[in-house]
């Protein structure tokens, strides 16, 4: 790994979905992206079901990958009940799986939270009435101020905010209305607007649209493997990002394309992003 002059370059997909048959499968996009990034980040739904032996292919899939690799759960990480272990898998892998908490990788800081749903703007839900009502909306509620402490505990000039659930309704545009308020949610977005950041990435929707900004203009994408198979047919599925160490805006390329200009899973599976 290496800067490429003063930007850092990261490389980030998420919703690879990694099941126990995906070995071999997965390689060949990391090999690629460590070509073209000095950094990987991978946004949530790193397995399919959230099995100690799916983290396990994934941490083979990357072994042979000379870059930093951090990353954030998705739901799908805890659809088994072994999310502790997933992360210990790949935490021996190398790969830093982060919740709440933030890393610096040569200049640029990393404040990464899984997220949670309830949906966007004056519409999202809000905590009134039963319970478990409540308790929902205080599971968002609470991955917001995980993001907030992550992202003030950063000290460089720039951050990058990693997700698994949109904080912005433009990148789940296209997705079912029926689904649109567990895609995401606009309690995230506070802090980002808050603290600033040089962009924002998220999987979960895996048909929802690529690119959007938050109410203050930090920019926002979609980089779930879904959308960017769609997006870049002809292309490996992952996204570039120049980040400007120092400062500035950051640039974007798409997936493996043309170099960057500079910033600066199966089918929405089935039933459940
Ligand atoms: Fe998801
Ligand atoms: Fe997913």
């Amino acid at each position: 790994m290496a800067l490429n002059g003063h930007v850092l370059r990261v490389a980030a997909v998420g919703d690879v979905h990694c099941s126990k048959s995906s070995q071999g499968t997965l390689q060949p996009l990391f090999a690629r992206a460590a070509e073209r990034a000095d950094v990987l980040v991978l946004c949530g739904d790193l397995t399919d079901y959230g099995l100690a032996d799916e983290a396990r292919v994934l941490a083979r899939e990357l072994s042979g990958i000379k870059m930093p690799v951090l990353g954030v759960l998705g739901n799908h990480d805890f659809e088994s009940g072994h999310a502790e272990e997933v992360c210990a898998i790949l935490g021996e892998a190398g790969v830093r799986v982060l919740d709440g908490d933030g890393v610096e990788i040569q200049g640029v800081g990393f404040a990464g939270v899984k997220g949670f749903a309830g949906g966007f703007g004056s519409r999202a839900l809000q905590s009134w009435g039963e319970p478990v009502l409540k308790s929902f909306v205080r599971e968002a509620v609470e991955e917001a101020l995980k993001l907030e402490a992550a992202l003030a505990r950063l000290r460089t000039a720039q951050r990058v905010a990693v997700l698994h659930y949109s904080p912005i309704r433009a990148t789940v545009e296209n997705e079912p209305d029926e689904i649109m308020p567990f895609l995401g949610s606009s309690r995230l977005e506070e802090p980002i607007n808050r603290y600033g950041a040089a962009l924002v990435v998220h999987g979960h929707a895996h048909h929802g649209a690529p690119e959007g900004r938050t109410s203050t203009g930090v920019p926002v994408f979609n980089v779930a493997l879904p959308v960017l198979k769609a997006l870049f047919a002809d292309q490996p599925p992952f996204r570039v990002f120049e980040i400007p160490v120092d400062a500035g805006p950051p640039i974007t390329s798409p997936p493996s394309g043309p170099a960057p200009t500079s910033i600066a899973t199966r089918a929405v599976e089935a039933a459940a992003p």
